[in-house]
């Protein structure tokens, strides 16, 4: 046997100490933030019940976490067995505190639950079979989970950080915890679906689609962009300060395949249209999110029933007043809100730099998730407050070749007057307020479940 080298030996004995130095410098600062059940995949192993698990994703076997990370978890890395014992009931204790039964309730839609302790408005929600939208497990992310408070605000607890964009009785139903249980609590989940009328009479118009089937292949003004998979669809949408509607097209037919309506989600941030201007200054991205969440959720459902993928969808028509239309396509709403109260875009053409205040952007920039190829088209804006859905309106009427003097009336939370014939058209806007849709009233109710 070779003569050890004290000096190499040294050395390897060194490089050794730095390793297992290094690693336990990184067990330290793992301690701090990584709870002992998650395993590599960052799934929860735990065989007990922890606030922050989640239903598993569809291919695994474990709960998912949504921990934060923010619990300090060294005491479970210790190797004394009571140390681990204390951090199990730790973590334990954030959902296992025997919850107290209170002598408050918890209201929706007239169904009552008696309050307990620790439980967010999401799991009364669950217990009232109140459909509450959720895409983050209940973590705080999505922002989907949005409830009006009726009644009891101060019976919650105090707005997380994951709540900073809320304000008046606003609250996220996974966020906001029971806090006072003998209080009397009534909540609303935004995204209600109003019954409205779908059956029109119906026009005879020239169907001419950008986008076409020629065998299995399907093209959009020419240009290939898909094998065929089974339908050819459209969507209009019709982004109403209070209520939303998406009425489903088939493009090789032109016919209407299905309607859905529901009230537009950007409500926390206003019931009319300076509310929610002002709102977009200070919260950035959040109205747009909030819609483009609720459109998707509805695109994926009505593929859920009708038995298609959203890649069929290759073409969305949007209208709606400037500032639900241009919140929609991202764009500053600001100059809207002011005098002259004119949208970037209608300035852009005032200044002769755009031939119209249409606008086409493609769904992803818009991110609605359809077809990756499709477009979306925004209807063109008339002037000011008067928007999309007035030329649509006058389109759909062929306002533009009557004789007679006609009046066009368009009521909702902003309502718009169009007067005129084939030589000259007048128009104006005022805001009427929510209340023709049911918002904003203290007596009543607008067409929604329950109301009969
Ligand atoms: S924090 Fe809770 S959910 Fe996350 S891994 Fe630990 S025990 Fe599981
Ligand atoms: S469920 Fe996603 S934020 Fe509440």
């Amino acid at each position: 046997m070779s003569e050890i080298d004290p000096k190499a030996y040294q050395e390897r004995l060194d490089r050794m100490s730095q390793i297992l130095g290094d690693i336990v410098q990184h067990a330290d600062q793992q301690a701090l933030v990584r709870c002992p059940y998650k395993n590599k995949d960052n799934d929860c192993t735990a065989k007990f019940g922890c606030k922050f698990q989640r239903k598993p994703a569809p291919d695994r076997a474990f709960f998912q976490c949504s921990s934060d990370d923010k619990l300090d978890y060294r005491s479970a890395w210790d190797m004394e067995p009571q140390a681990y014992e204390e951090m199990q009931d730790k973590i334990r204790s954030q959902k296992k505190d025997r919850p107290q039964k209170g002598s408050g309730t918890i209201t929706h839609q007239g169904e009552k639950q008696t309050l307990k302790s620790r439980q967010t408005i999401f799991d009364y929600a669950d217990a009232l079979k109140a459909e509450v939208p959720t895409s983050c497990f209940r973590s705080g992310i999505c922002h989907e989970c949005i409830v009006e408070v009726r009644k009891g605000m101060d019976a919650l607890c105090p707005r997380t950080e994951a709540e900073s964009f809320l304000k008046d009785d606003y609250r996220l139903a996974c966020q906001a915890e029971v806090v006072d249980i003998d209080a009397h609590i009534e909540f609303a989940p935004l995204r209600r679906k109003p019954k409205i009328l779908t059956l029109g009479r119906e026009k005879e118009t020239a169907f001419d689609p950008y986008v076409v089937r020629d065998g299995d292949r399907v093209f959009y003004e020419g240009e290939e962009v898909d094998r065929f998979r089974g339908h050819v669809y459209g969507l209009a949408i019709d982004v109403g300060t209070t209520t939303v509607v998406m009425d489903l097209v088939d493009l090789e037919t032109g016919q209407s395949v299905a309607v859905r309506s529901f009230e537009n989600p950007q409500r926390f941030g206003g019931s009319d249209i300076m509310y929610r201007i002002s709102y977009d200054r200070d919260h950035p991205n959040e109205l747009w999110k909030t819609l483009v969440n609720a459109i998707n959720a509805e695109i994926l459902s009505l593929g859920e029933l009708l038995g298609f993928v959203r890649q069929e969808i290759y073409e969305i028509v949007v209208a709606g007043n400037a500032t639900m239309r241009d919140l929609l396509f991202r764009l500053d709403v600001q100059g809207i809100g002011q005098k002259p109260y004119k949208s970037t875009i209608e300035d852009e053409y005032l200044a002769g730099e755009r031939e119209t205040t249409g606008i086409y952007q493609s769904s992803r920039r818009v991110g609605i998730r359809v077809n990756p190829k499709a477009k979306v088209y925004g209807v063109p804006i008339i002037a000011s407050h008067v928007g999309g859905d007035v030329a649509a309106d006058l389109a759909a009427l062929d306002m533009g070749r009557q004789d007679e003097i006609v009046m066009v009336v368009d009521v909702g939370t902003n309502t718009e007057v169009v007067l005129g014939n084939k030589d000259r058209l007048m128009t104006a806007s005022c805001p009427a307020g929510p209340a023709f849709e049911g918002g904003g009233i203290k007596f009543g109710m607008p067409g929604y479940d329950g109301a009969i």
